[in-house]
């Protein structure tokens, strides 16, 4: 069974992230090793985010985190929906952080040359196991359709890329999005999904139970090849389990 954390609300699950990358950043530095995180979009992470920026603003060794991105849409990094625009307004903005320590993905870019210099540049700048960029954590949002990252149930081939990134495409917008792959993101140290609200429960539930046709949801082929998957859910969202 996968390692699942309940909270009450998702403020406590806030808390409990920031704590964990408090932590973890504090380890490195010890080590003289820089954090890498890959971060989601979506509106859950945006809670973290300020508490991070209100009340870890002093606590986390910024310098020694380095930031990518799980994906990215296919606009400008000042446009409402861009993931990377919506933790530099949140977080980045908010705290003493070099511009050196943040890899945006390039929204405004040619979606696939986009995916191609994202590939290169995880592959310059992480450490690689197996030919693959190894992040030391993920975090992921769950998609009340079951998507994650931005891999979208009517595109599962990309769960078998061998490339690190791919285009994604928004099934009802039609919006291009960067997105790592399954690829890459089993290959994490550490992957931690974070999912609250009712309308995530019914799909939670299938796939934390490995229900008929369970697989038909991206979120359930995130499977760490070495690392540790950990689902932090609220009691909405977990409310079937
Ligand atoms: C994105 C995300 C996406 C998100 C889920 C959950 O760019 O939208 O990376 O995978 O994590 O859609 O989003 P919510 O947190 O808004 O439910």
């Amino acid at each position: 069974m996968d390692n699942i954390i309940k909270y009450d609300n998702a403020d406590a699950m806030a808390e409990a992230i920031a704590k964990l990358i408090e932590k973890e950043a504090k380890i490195k530095a010890e080590q003289n090793e820089q954090l890498f995180i890959a971060l989601s979009g979506g509106n859950t992470p945006k809670l973290l985010f300020n508490l991070l920026a209100k009340h870890y603003k002093n606590s986390i060794l910024w310098n020694n985190i380095r930031f990518y991105w799980v994906d990215e849409r296919c606009v400008a990094p000042n446009h409402e929906e861009s993931n990377y625009g919506v933790v530099k307004e949140l977080l980045f903005n908010n705290i003493d952080i070099n511009n050196s320590q943040i890899e945006r993905m390039i929204g405004e870019s040619n979606p696939s040359e986009e995916a191609s210099r994202y590939s290169s540049v995880l592959s310059s700048q992480l450490i690689m196991l197996n030919e693959t960029p190894v992040f030391d954590l993920i975090l992921l949002g769950m998609g009340d359709d079951g998507h994650t990252a931005s891999i979208f149930p009517n595109q599962l081939h990309l769960l078998d890329s061998k490339n690190l990134c791919e285009v994604g495409e928004h099934p009802s917008s039609g919006q291009k999005r960067v997105t790592l792959t399954s690829k890459v993101i089993n290959n994490a140290k550490e992957i931690i999904f974070v999912v609250t609200g009712k309308s995530k429960a019914q799909i939670l539930k299938e796939i934390l139970n490995k229900e008929e046709n369970y697989l038909q949801y991206p979120s359930a082929h995130i499977k760490p090849s070495h690392g540790k998957l950990i689902w932090m859910l609220d009691n909405d969202a977990s409310s079937m389990l």
